[in-house]
């Protein structure tokens, strides 16, 4: 207990520290902008600490300050997503274009989004010279106001507060697009995956969430009304008479058990369909949404 107790003030402590450590700048970075400073202000910000022609580390941004992600990150990222050349990425405030850029050298057609128009220009100098510029986009928006709805997969690297006014945008995109986060949580969604990287000093961890199907409501079965109450990639309820047990989706695929059986199968808009096996014997039903009344 006093263990437990201790570990989480230090996990509460290093978290409030990685925050402040993206934070600062984004403070002066709005000040800078009301203020109508705009870029040639913001050149001013941080250390020169990369190249003479390139972005500054800690260089203020609209709403968080650029750092890159950890080149070893930025590949634990994109194998927890599993990209393939199917993949269609997007990089929420791509900075120097580092995720989109390793996407693209694994054959994924990556875009960045990023506010920042010198970062936007480095990086598409960047990806000509990977020679990859024929896989990559970076267009100069505001993340807040750009449709991504057609990628496959997100990547961010974002203060918590940002994950959490997208988180909304996030859950609305097609079940089974992944979400690679550096570090950051969102909120309260728990990821469906986690990992470090070691050895690591700054910026260890890959957190993924995979949308979650919508299942939330009353569906028609063979064994009755399934009615389901969700809370992102859980749920419960009941089918029947049962109640419903270890509720789960990942993507499209739901799993649940209800009675004595363990249903597995898959969630295709407004069809679901789904097996079993109770007493040695197959079983499988489809459902259908109960139409409003
Ligand atoms: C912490 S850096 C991460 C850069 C890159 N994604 C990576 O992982 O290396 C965050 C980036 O978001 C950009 N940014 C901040 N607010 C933004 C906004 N509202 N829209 C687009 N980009 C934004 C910053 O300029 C900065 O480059």
């Amino acid at each position: 207990m006093f263990v437990h107790h201790h570990r989480r003030i230090d996990q509460r402590r290093s978290s409030r520290s990685a925050i402040l450590q993206l934070v600062s700048a984004a403070a002066i970075a709005t000040s800078v902008m009301l203020a109508g400073g705009g870029a040639a202000a913001q050149q001013e910000a941080g250390p020169a600490d990369g190249p003479s022609d390139g972005p500054r580390l800690n260089q203020p941004g609209k709403d968080v300050q650029w750092v890159p992600t950890p080149p070893a990150l930025v590949e634990k990222m994109l194998d927890m997503a599993g990209v393939t050349p199917k993949d269609r990425l997007v990089d929420l405030g791509s900075g120097d274009g580092v995720l989109v850029i390793a996407a693209a050298r694994r054959g994924v057609r990556s875009r960045g989004i990023e506010y920042d128009r010198g970062l936007v220009d480095y990086s598409r100098r960047q990806a000509a010279e990977a020679g990859v510029d024929h896989l990559t986009r970076f267009v100069r928006g505001d993340i807040f106001k750009s449709d991504f709805s057609d990628a496959t997969v997100v990547t961010t690297f974002l203060l918590p507060s940002m994950n959490l006014r997208l988180r909304p945008t996030l859950l609305a995109m097609k079940p089974g697009t992944r979400i690679v986060a550096n570090t950051f949580a969102i909120g309260d969604w728990q990821p469906d995956e986690s990992a470090a990287i070691e050895p690591c000093e700054r910026w260890c961890t890959a957190l993924m969430w995979i949308v979650p199907a919508r299942v939330g409501g009353t569906w028609i079965t063979p064994k009755g009304d399934l009615i389901l109450t969700q809370r992102f990639q859980h749920f419960s309820g009941t089918l029947g008479r049962d109640p419903i047990e270890n509720g789960k989706l990942r993507g499209e695929t739901i799993s649940f058990t209800a009675g004595a059986a363990h249903y597995t199968g898959r969630v295709d808009g407004d069809r679901m369909r789904v097996s079993a096996v109770v007493d040695g014997e197959a079983i499988e039903w489809t459902a259908r949404p109960r139409p409003p009344r």
